[in-house]
């Protein structure tokens, strides 16, 4: 393979033969060509498009860039749920547990943070301890033994999608449809479930900025999970505000755990009751996703699912008195934002991208691919859409290390508050997609 010829190829708008692609992808994930050829290549493929053949051969060499699991070791139909996602976005920490509270196994591998948005993997490190780094046998066990498993993409399964995302987020590659379908399905796929939820994200926050293009990105990924014969439903949700009130990663651990100890957090305990209701449908536990959503709104309530995630943490190793106790854990010097002169009346849009930038600067992000994120970092909304607000009021808290940045930042986070045009947030459950025939339990 000559990887100049193909990133030309590409460059000029040809067509890539599906075994070129394969070739990459395969001489990539061994180490055999270099980031720079790549993200050429991505960057090249970003502007020309990738054909429906190019996408499905990407997604293919991608999903066999490592094991295919088989669980089926594990009794029950184990269910996944992934995210496009967004900004604040903590809804996997407290579905997974919450799901297997239900009799649900999850075997779930997610990412860290891309672009301006946060990753699971980022905000469950967030605790001390805990590590996203087992093996196999490990995921496998563990499922088995406890019914979830929260991990990062391996050697082992997906690892092309682990150097790619990498790549992506530090290329401005990251905002197409053909890369984050491949990526997201071809380490579901790896990871040997039955059926999965997507949760299709548009907005200012989301890499689909419009609702069509998060109906197509919705289409596309559940067309492939159908092809591999795995149900999948999708739905679009609204990103054009942060979701909940943290964004940072122990921040918005912290607020997930909140909804696990059944603390009704407006916006995050109606995703999560809703996505989880489907994973409990799928997962053959409830007849419909209503009923579902209801055994799962019981299971906040008990106990149960908070019960289920201090098992997970203990069994990934995580420090259990910080869950327990969310006050422990250290906390960054934290710096108030005040409504600047000339924000006053009801707050009609947060850009939740503008937050997503903010945080990184904060520590929460990475701006290149090798950078450590501080669990610490983020910041606080006190003030949302809907809400009425004067100058002088506190808005925002951020939390950070970087006391020189804050003076600028604060600036910019109250600039990312409007009270005058656009609407406050309208619903945050926009549509459902689902094609398929699964009838759930009997
Ligand atoms: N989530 C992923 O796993 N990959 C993407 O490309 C975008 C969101």
């Amino acid at each position: 393979m000559n990887v100049v010829e193909l990133i030309i190829q590409k460059r000029d708008g040809h067509a890539v033969e599906p075994a070129a692609i394969r070739a990459l992808v395969d001489a990539f994930t061994r180490g055999d060509v270099p980031e720079y050829q790549v993200s050429a290549f991505l960057m090249a493929a970003f502007l020309r498009g990738l054909s429906d053949r190019e996408s499905t051969a990407l997604t293919e060499a991608m999903l066999h860039s490592g094991e295919v699991l088989d669980l089926s070791s594990v009794p029950g139909l184990k269910v996944d749920k992934h995210s496009t996602g967004g900004v604040g976005d903590k809804i996997s920490i407290a579905l997974a547990p919450l799901v297997a509270a239900a009799g649900v196994p999850v075997p779930m591998i997610s990412g860290r943070g891309l672009g301006h948005t946060g990753g699971t993997l980022d905000k469950l490190e967030a605790i001390p301890g805990f590590r996203t780094d087992l093996n196999v046998d490990q995921y496998r066990r563990q499922l088995g033994d406890i019914g979830v498993v929260m991990i990062g993409q391996t050697s082992e399964i997906a690892p092309a999608d682990k150097k790619l995302y990498a790549l992506r987020d530090v290329t401005g590659t990251v905002e197409f449809i053909p890369f984050i379908a491949s990526s997201i399905m071809s380490k579901k796929l790896a990871e040997g479930i039955d059926a999965l939820v997507l949760d299709v994200k548009w907005g200012r926050g989301a890499f689909m900025k419009t609702e069509a293009d998060a109906r197509r990105l919705a289409e596309t990924l559940a067309a492939i999970g159908t092809e591999y014969g795995k149900p999948t439903v999708a739905w679009l949700t609204d990103m054009n505000a942060p979701l909940g009130y943290e964004v940072g990663n122990w921040l918005e651990t912290k607020e997930a755990i909140a909804v696990l100890r059944g603390e009704q957090v407006p916006e995050v305990t109606e995703l999560v009751e809703t996505l989880a209701g489907e994973m409990i449908w799928l997962g053959g536990k409830a007849a419909t996703p209503e009923a579902g959503t209801a055994e799962a709104a019981a299971l906040l309530r008990s106990g149960a699912a908070f019960e289920k995630f201090v098992e997970l943490v203990r069994a990934q190793g995580g420090d259990v008195s910080v869950v327990e106790n969310p006050a422990l854990r250290e906390s960054r010097p934290v710096c108030t934002v005040e409504a600047p002169e000339g924000l006053r009346g009801t707050i009609t849009s947060i850009d939740p991208y503008a937050l997503g930038r903010i945080a990184i600067e904060l520590g929460a992000g990475r701006k290149t691919a090798d950078e450590a994120v501080d669990p610490l970092a983020g910041l606080t909304i006190l003030k949302k859409p809907g809400d009425f607000v004067q100058p002088g009021e506190p808005i925002m808290r951020l939390h950070t290390l970087h006391s020189d940045r804050t003076g600028s930042l604060s600036e910019r986070a109250a600039a990312a508050f409007s009270t005058a045009g656009g609407t406050a947030r309208g619903d945050l459950l926009v549509d459902r997609y689902w094609q398929g025939t699964w009838r759930g339990a009997r």
